[in-house]
């Protein structure tokens, strides 16, 4: 469907999904505004993009910072003659891998800042103008780990899962001023994304916890063999061009498979399974064990309540 030259804001747009997506759109005839947080990363963008033969125009947008957010939206409806992006589109985020026991205060801060409030806040400021046109369209790029909460990255999987929950409450919300919301769940592709957080295992290595170094094994593993990022990029573009929008979309084939799965199991048997694969074992050690027990014993029945 041809887009109008509608206008689109991209969040986080000279990283992995950010850049793909921008490209899409931008030859599909998007008015694209690329939201970068670096000004030298932007021009390169923009020159990459010129040597494609497409046109893009770029905000600063570092969507941790209010004043920033602010400044780049009024940027934006300037470049807009005054509405506004048509659609926004929240890409920009960042990982934080390690265990709950060892991401600080500060670490567990900076990822909600950039993935939970960072989105939020650029919602609250793009509805007016939405309004007042009588529509407009949020996407949220969330993740199959915010359904699949993943050991040794559970900060992640928790900004993952809020962002879902207030990106479902806002399109009931917003749904009365034709602001239509869908939220998108990507499984693991090839970006940049998977190589900061290994830095980030890297960082919070603690030796007694053997979780860091299977976490590592595995995501260089997945690094390895996942695909490219433009799936996602091509179902972006067919949310933003479906009359009705879907609420959700969930791509890759293993998310696809594993997101349904972790569903529909007892929570019983997803811990054993993330046992197995993150090498974390179900029992204390010997000498952490109250004296009696035995490996597997329970103290007393136990009941499941989800
Ligand atoms: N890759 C995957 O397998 C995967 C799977 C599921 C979901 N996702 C989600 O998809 C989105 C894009 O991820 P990606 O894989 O493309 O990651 P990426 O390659 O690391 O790119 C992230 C982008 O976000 C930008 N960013 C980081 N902090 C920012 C801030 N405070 N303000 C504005 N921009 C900021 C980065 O800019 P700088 O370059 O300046 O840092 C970069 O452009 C993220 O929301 C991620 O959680 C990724």
């Amino acid at each position: 469907m041809p887009s109008g030259g509608r206008s689109v804001l991209v969040t986080g747009a000279t990283g992995g999904f950010g850049r793909v997506i921008v490209f899409r759109l931008a030859g599909a005839g998007w008015d694209v505004i690329a939201g970068a947080r670096d000004r030298d990363k932007a021009r390169d963008l923009v020159a990459d993009a010129a040597e494609r033969g497409l046109a893009l125009r770029t905000v600063q947008l570092d969507v941790a910072c209010e004043a920033s957010c602010r400044q780049a939206l009024q940027e934006c409806a300037e470049m807009t003659g005054g509405g506004g992006p048509w659609a926004l589109v929240n890409n920009a985020g960042i990982p934080q891998a390690g265990a709950v026991a060892d991401v600080d205060d500060e670490q567990a801060r900076r990822l909600l800042e950039v993935n939970l409030l960072g989105p939020a806040r650029l919602c609250r400021l793009v509805l007016p103008a939405m309004a007042a046109r009588g529509g407009g369209r949020i996407v949220n790029i969330s993740s199959g780990l915010g359904r699949v909460p993943w050991p040794m990255g559970a900060w992640y999987s928790a900004g993952k899962h809020a962002l879902s929950a207030l990106t479902h409450c806002l399109r009931v919300e917003a749904a009365h001023l034709g602001v239509r919301v869908s939220l998108i769940e990507p499984g693991a592709f090839s970006t940049p994304m998977l190589g900061r957080a290994l830095n980030d295992l890297d960082t919070l290595r603690d030796p007694a916890n053997p979780g860091y170094a299977t976490a590592t094994r595995l995501f260089t593993a997945v690094d390895r063999r996942v695909p490219g990022p433009e799936p996602v990029a091509r179902t972006l573009e067919t949310c933003l061009t479906a009359r009705r929008p879907r609420p959700r979309y969930v791509v890759g084939r293993e998310a696809r498979f594993l997101v349904p799965l972790h569903t529909m199991l007892p929570l019983s048997l997803t811990d054993r399974i993330k046992h197995t694969v993150t090498g974390l074992p179900r029992t204390p050690a010997a000498a952490a064990r109250p004296p009696g027990r035995r490996p597997g014993e329970r103290s007393g029945p136990v009941k499941e309540t989800a």
